[in-house]
């Protein structure tokens, strides 16, 4: 048995929550929060020691593995800390808000020998999954380019319910950092990291409200393949990111359920009750978490391999390119 604890217990908790319930392998062991009516109801629902300073927690002897799920800022020293404590780590997205945790951490993990993931999830989302395994089977040729958009609504009441989101040190950023890294992600994992980026970033309707951007456009160079980005924060619904592979061969339109192939759509049903997919649809972190403890006891399940890690590294590359890129109005090279 796996004894997580997780420190954060706001909103995407629940998320966590119910991926362990439904794993026979790991449970709750404690929680931590510096809102203690948030962090005891939690520990209450998931029957679990609570603690209100997350250095208790990781003095916890009886903890495997630690669940990060804080604002942004907190999430490098956290994780060093609990590598530190001797604990396993899984955390939330971004894995730092700058290139220097960044550095430090990837560091930290290569010299502690415990298992760090990043949670992104969407690389166990069935289509993401299937057309990953097509492209390492080399089915559609060469690549020529790829295109990748987000739009969805992000407004101030979403702002105005965490202190710090919209906050240029405590996010470390806006749309790129918080919702379109996911995408950014699947972009490195499926083809490969960004060599040179060149970007522009800007706060349009939440000019009032936010520090970060909420808008974003930039054109990236894999060798001399082009990926086209564009993100925004401003629109009026929030629909399923895509990214379209122009392949010599083929033309791909993925999204978070759908996976489109030369216009035609791939039936998702048939993959997830395939031998492949034994898991039920929608639950990716569920998957995620499963392979953080396949990796954990040093056992092997299929697609185990595609858990995100030290990798996560390459979409803050792009990121922080676009960033830096937005400010020197040259291209930067990654
Ligand atoms: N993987 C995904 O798809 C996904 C989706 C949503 C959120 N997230 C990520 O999850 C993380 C948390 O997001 P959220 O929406 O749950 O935020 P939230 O603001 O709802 O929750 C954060 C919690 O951390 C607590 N906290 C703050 N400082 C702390 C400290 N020093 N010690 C202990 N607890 C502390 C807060 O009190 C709060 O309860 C972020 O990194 C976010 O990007 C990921």
């Amino acid at each position: 048995m796996i004894r997580f604890g997780i420190i954060g217990c706001g909103a995407i908790s629940n998320t966590h929550a119910s991926a362990i319930a439904q794993l026979d392998g790991a449970m709750f062991g404690a929680c931590c929060d510096i809102n203690v009516t948030r962090g005891q109801a939690f520990a209450q629902k998931n029957n679990c020691r609570f603690y209100d300073d997350y250095h208790a927690l990781l003095a916890d002897k009886t903890l495997d593995a630690v669940i990060i799920a804080t604002p942004h800022y907190l999430h490098a020293t956290m994780s060093l800390a609990s590598l530190a404590a001797g604990k396993h780590v899984l955390c939330e997205k971004p894995m730092a808000t700058t290139k220097e945790d960044a550095a430090a951490l990837a560091i930290a993990v290569e010299k502690s020998k415990k298992v760090y993931a990043v949670c992104f999830q969407n690389r166990f989302n069935p289509p993401f999954i299937k057309l990953k395994k097509m492209i390492e089977q080399n089915k559609f040729g060469n690549l020529n380019g790829v295109k990748c958009e987000l739009t969805w609504h992000r407004d101030q009441a979403y702002y105005a319910a965490a202190d710090w989101k919209g906050s240029l040190v405590q996010e470390g950023g806006g749309v790129l950092i918080n919702q379109g890294i996911h995408t950014l992600d699947a972009i490195t994992w499926f083809i490969a990291p960004l060599d040179k980026i060149k970007g522009k970033i800007m706060t349009s309707l939440l000019e009032d409200v936010i520090e970060v951007e909420d808008a974003a456009m930039a054109t990236g160079l894999i060798g001399e393949i082009p990926i086209v980005i564009h993100a925004s924060n401003n629109f009026s619904s929030s629909p399923s990111p895509t990214i379209t592979f122009d392949f010599e061969k083929s033309s791909i339109v993925l999204s978070m359920e759908t996976l489109m192939i030369d216009g035609q759509v791939v039936d998702i049903q048939s993959i997830t009750q395939s031998a492949e997919h034994k898991a039920q649809w929608g639950d990716s972190h569920k998957r995620l978490i499963e392979a953080f403890c396949h990796r954990l006891n040093g056992q092997y399940a299929l697609n185990d391999e595609y858990l995100p890690g030290l990798d996560a590294r390459y979409a803050l590359a792009i990121i922080w390119g676009i960033y830096d890129s937005n400010q020197l109005n040259r291209w930067v090279t990654l």
